[in-house]
Order: structure tokens, then C-alpha cells, then sequence
């Protein structure tokens, strides 16, 4: 059995203060659920002081990117082991988001999620088809190539540690949901991919997030799905109500 994980990225939002005030009343809301896995990945300058309002909760804390190298002259960076020394348990990598502004490719993203691995972090590493893609009908093979390429050269063990977060870049931010079936189709392909690269064992060990406009109404639905084990939640994480009530609504029978 998958245990259902969801996450929230806050992409570029808050200050230190409505970082900590939102955590604060995530741990109220959600103390005791320990049915799935939660984190919240604030901005990096809120890390520490989310990191300490978190303690003594469930909660879990996530990085929104790093660099692949551990440290040298390259300004402006942070890498997974920085990110470790200030408490990060999880990194997203690869968001469509930087993928589209920053030019990462699924090369820089592979580099990212082995840098991540190696300080024995665990990576987010999110995929997705633009709608483009998706009219195109080229869903399948812009998937595969980002698991071939984003996953190249890792082992059954590396892959078993990597979350993956299937995210079709028309549904994100937009309040146009995957259905479920849209969903469970790509997750279980993706899951086909994996069996073919790493093995049946490691295949059936892999997280797979859905994310793109998940809300406390779609959740459950979403959650349902045999190949969809949680959530990276964008807009509705950024407030307690919400956010708690997505993981609530989460918790639900296979
Ligand atoms: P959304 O974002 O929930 O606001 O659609 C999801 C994401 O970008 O991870």
C-alpha cells in the first residue's frame, strides 16, 4: 500500500509572517492526521522560521527547487545540502513552472533530483503535458520522454525514493482539473513506463502525485484512483481552510 501524500507549494507567496501564521493553524487543523503524509513548501527565506513553527507537528517541510551543485560560484544558487542543513525533508524538481521561465530541461532536472538523492532528501519531480501537447495528442510520448530522460540512469532504490507529481500544465492555476480518469490514465501509464525502467517491485513502490487545480471538492474523487497516491496542491495551499480540508478529504479507501 501507497500512503496518499499531499503537498503544497506556495510558489512565489508570503512573507515570514503569513508563512508562520499559516502553518500555525495547519498544525491546529491537522494534528493527529497521520493517514497520509503532508508537507508545505514555503519560499526560501521562510524555511527556517517554518521550520521551527512546524515542531512537534505532522507536517513535513519541502523546497520549491535547488541547484545540482553541493557549493562554488554559482550566485544566486542553493543547493539540496543547504536546503538539508535547514531542516528540508522534501524538494520539488522540475515544476512546469521552471521548466517554462527558467529553461530547465528534463537533462537539469535529472541532475537535480540525483543531487537531491544524494543528500538523501526526497524529490519531488513533476511531468506534464501542455495543452498543446495534449490536443496534439502527443500526451504519451511527451510523458515518456520526460521519464526516460528526467529518471535516466537510476536504479530501482533511487526511483523507489523519488516522488513523481503528474502535472498537466493546462490544469494548473487555471481551476481546470484533470478528471480522475484523465488522471489515473497518465498515472498508470507513467506506472507502466516505471516498470519497464526500474522493475514491477520498484514500479509498485513509486508515489505518484496528481497536481493541477486539486481542491477540497475534487480531492477525494482524484485520491480514489489506483495509481494516484496524493496531491501537489498549488493555489488551495495557500490557505489553512483549504488545505486541510484537500488532506482531510484525502483520506479515503482504495
Ligand atoms: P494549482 O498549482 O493547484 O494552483 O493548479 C499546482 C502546482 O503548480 O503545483
Amino acid at each position: 500500500m501507497r500512503k496518499i501524500i499531499i503537498a503544497g507549494n506556495w510558489k512565489l507567496n508570503k512573507t515570514i509572517k503569513d508563512a508562520v501564521d499559516l502553518v500555525t493553524a495547519l498544525k491546529k487543523d491537522l494534528a493527529g492526521t497521520t493517514a497520509v503524509d503532508i508537507v508545505v513548501c514555503p519560499v526560501y527565506t521562510a524555511l527556517a522560521d517554518v521550520r521551527k513553527a512546524l515542531q512537534g507537528s505532522v507536517l513535513g517541510l519541502g523546497a520549491q527547487d535547488c541547484y545540482w551543485e553541493d557549493s562554488g560560484a554559482f550566485t544566486g544558487e542553493v543547493s539540496a545540502g543547504l536546503l538539508k542543513d535547514a531542516g528540508v525533508q522534501y524538494i520539488v524538481i522540475g515544476h512546469s513552472e521552471r521548466r517554462q521561465f527558467f529553461h530547465e530541461t528534463n537533462e537539469t532536472v535529472n541532475k537535480k533530483i540525483r543531487a537531491v538523492l544524494q543528500q538523501g532528501l526526497i524529490p519531488i519531480a513533476c511531468i506534464g503535458e501542455t495543452l498543446d501537447e495534449r490536443e496534439a495528442g502527443k500526451t504519451f510520448d511527451i510523458i515518456k520522454t520526460q521519464c526516460e530522460k528526467s529518471f535516466a540512469g537510476f536504479t530501482a532504490e533511487e526511483m523507489k525514493k523519488t516522488i513523481i507529481a503528474y502535472e498537466p500544465v493546462w490544469a494548473i492555476g487555471t481551476g481546470k482539473t484533470a478528471t480522475p480518469d484523465q488522471a489515473q490514465e497518465v498515472h498508470a501509464y507513467i506506472r507502466k513506463m516505471l516498470v519497464a525502467m526500474v522493475g514491477e517491485e520498484a514500479a509498485r513502490v513509486v508515489r505518484i502525485q496528481y497536481g493541477g487545480s486539486v481542491k477540497p471538492e475534487n480531492a477525494a474523487e482524484l485520491m480514489k484512483k489506483p495509481d494516484i497516491d496524493g496531491a501537489l496542491v498549488g493555489g488551495a495551499s495557500l490557505k489553512a481552510d483549504s488545505f486541510a480540508a484537500i488532506v482531510k478529504n484525502s483520506v479515503v479507501q482504495k
